[in-house]
């Protein structure tokens, strides 16, 4: 890997892939225990994006573009499948995207057909709500992995998700890496039903959501007994 982004260091994980610690939000984008397979765990396999690609055409919206981990395995787990991939990330630091553009210029994701993405530059918050409304897009698969709620609260919030939702297919999985009640809160306020993820690393669990079914009767009986508050843009008294 060539240079690392300003204001970025470069971080090896246990699985030999590498990811990037941020100084602004004081915090690395992936697990200690390995980018690339939280990555596989997490997203690919946790919005079950092989089995959707072998039925029809993938709408994904990622949460955090990053180092691009999630769209590159995105793209090797689908290149030999028969649908279209359409893949859409949200990334706040244009260094990020820039460094990608020069580490990857040949990368052949950036030139399979089959496979279109486009990354949204720009608080999410603001970028995410007009691509919604010029493009109208239906998400068969979310990725959710933001950097951590106490870290990168802003999008975890009700309102957050209530957007997600909205632009969302009845199919949708979206799936993140936190397990931590005040999101799970923030998912179920917005309208959300919720499903055990698998563990990763030192985290003992993480979470599913859907359109449909019940939520996990465990997950509901936890959160009715927590303390915890959902996460909303209102700014606290
Ligand atoms: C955990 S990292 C994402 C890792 C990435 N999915 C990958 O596979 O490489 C979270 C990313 O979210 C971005 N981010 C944080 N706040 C944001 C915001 N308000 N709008 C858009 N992106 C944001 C950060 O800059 C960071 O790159």
């Amino acid at each position: 890997m060539s240079l690392t982004p300003p204001g970025y260091q470069t971080v090896q994980t246990e699985d030999g892939s590498v990811t990037f610690f941020s100084e602004r939000f004081g915090e690395a984008c992936h697990s200690p225990a390995g980018a690339k397979a939280e990555t596989v765990l997490h997203y690919i396999e946790g919005c079950k994006i092989p089995e959707k690609a072998l039925e029809k055409n993938v709408s994904i919206l990622e949460v955090g573009f990053g180092l691009g981990m999630g769209m590159l395995t995105t793209w090797e787990r689908t290149k030999s499948l028969p649908a279209a991939i359409h893949f859409v990330s949200v990334e706040i630091d244009p260094e990020l995207v820039k460094w990608f553009y020069e580490e990857h210029k040949n990368h052949p994701a950036l030139n399979d057909p089959k496979f279109s993405f486009e990354i949204l530059t720009g608080d999410a918050r603001v970028t995410l709500p007009a691509y919604v409304k010029q493009y109208h897009p239906k998400w068969n698969a979310i990725y959710q992995d933001a950097f951590s709620p106490g870290r990168n609260p802003v999008l975890w919030t009700v309102e957050w998700f209530t957007l997600l939702r909205e632009s969302s297919a009845d199919d949708v999985v979206l799936s993140t890496y936190s397990a931590s009640s005040s999101i799970r809160k923030s998912l179920v306020e917005a309208g959300w039903k919720l499903y055990p993820g698998e563990k990763f690393g030192q985290k003992r669990s993480s979470t599913r959501a859907k359109l449909t079914g019940m939520t996990d009767p465990e997950i509901l009986l936890n959160l009715e007994r927590s303390p915890i508050k959902a996460l909303t843009d209102e700014p606290t008294p």
